[in-house]
């Protein structure tokens, strides 16, 4: 076994607190391609060009032609792979209090994850922007874009667009969470977007053991992590938490 491995099996061991901050990597293996590096949606897509509040007000028709329909049309056959599936495993086996991710997929919920902090919203539920109307996204008639509500107001997706706020009680318990837990585990992002990237250096700063899984460096690696384990979240996490199963 690979030492990270063990020692972050120990490290979740004696831990009290733990939180997680997931991003787009640990839901690669479910066939959701990242936003940025190899195969990544921004690397053919301009995020401020078509993922920004005030282009997706000015022209919703494209916005949805371009991004979302494409989402939705990803995001509607994913589904949990292990990665999702053993952090799923570590809150039942009272080792995860709460998972922060960046992700809109819902995936985190359909592995069994229950205490899970949609930093950037959520892609299942579809908002009129005139009336505030909600309807699940999975009941969309993409057939006209952009689909409208019956009140004739577009509908967009609850995610937080560039340009937009983290819904604050959001922001605020992330914030808290990551000031106060013993350990975080840093899975799948590349650190490049604020404030989500800044919660592993709050957590560090209050003393918290930083374990980063990824199959890339980032720029946490050297600067805030305390162990890193290259390698895909599937792999890595259930080897972790298959070993942590072992030492309780
Ligand atoms: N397992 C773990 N990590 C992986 C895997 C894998 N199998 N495959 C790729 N990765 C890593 C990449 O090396 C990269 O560091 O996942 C990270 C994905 O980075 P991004 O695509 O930038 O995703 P993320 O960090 O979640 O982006 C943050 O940017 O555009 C916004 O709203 C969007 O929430 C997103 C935010």
């Amino acid at each position: 076994m690979e030492p990270e491995i063990e020692t972050a099996a120990q490290k979740l061991r004696g831990a009290g607190a733990v939180v997680a901050l997931t991003g787009a990597g640990i839901s690669v293996e479910s066939g959701i391609p990242p936003f940025r590096g190899k195969g990544g949606l921004w690397e053919t897509i301009d995020p401020m060009e078509f993922a920004h509040i005030d282009r997706f007000l000015e022209d919703p028709g494209k916005v949805w032609e371009v991004l979302i329909k494409g989402m939705k049309e990803t995001l509607d056959p994913a589904r949990p792979n292990a990665g999702h599936l053993s952090l799923a495993r570590l809150e039942a086996m009272g080792k995860l209090q709460t998972i922060i991710t960046q992700n809109v997929d819902g995936l985190h919920q359909a592995a069994g994850s229950t205490d899970v902090i949609e930093f950037h919203g959520n892609f299942a539920w579809q908002r009129c922007t005139k009336c505030g109307w909600r309807v699940e996204t999975a009941r969309v008639d993409l057939s006209v874009l952009p689909p409208r509500c019956s009140c004739g107001g577009v509908l967009r997706p609850e995610c937080v667009f560039y340009g937009e706020m983290i819904p604050s009680h959001h922001l605020v318990r992330s914030q808290s969470l990551s000031a106060s837990c013993d350990l975080m585990m840093v899975i799948g992002t590349s650190a490049e977007v604020q404030p989500a990237a800044t919660m592993p250096v709050i957590a560090k700063h209050n003393g918290a053991t930083v374990i980063e899984i990824n199959p890339e460096s980032t720029q946490l690696t050297l600067h805030v992590s305390d162990i890193f384990i290259r390698g895909g979240a599937g792999e890595v996490l259930s080897a972790v938490v298959d070993r942590l199963e072992e030492l309780l």
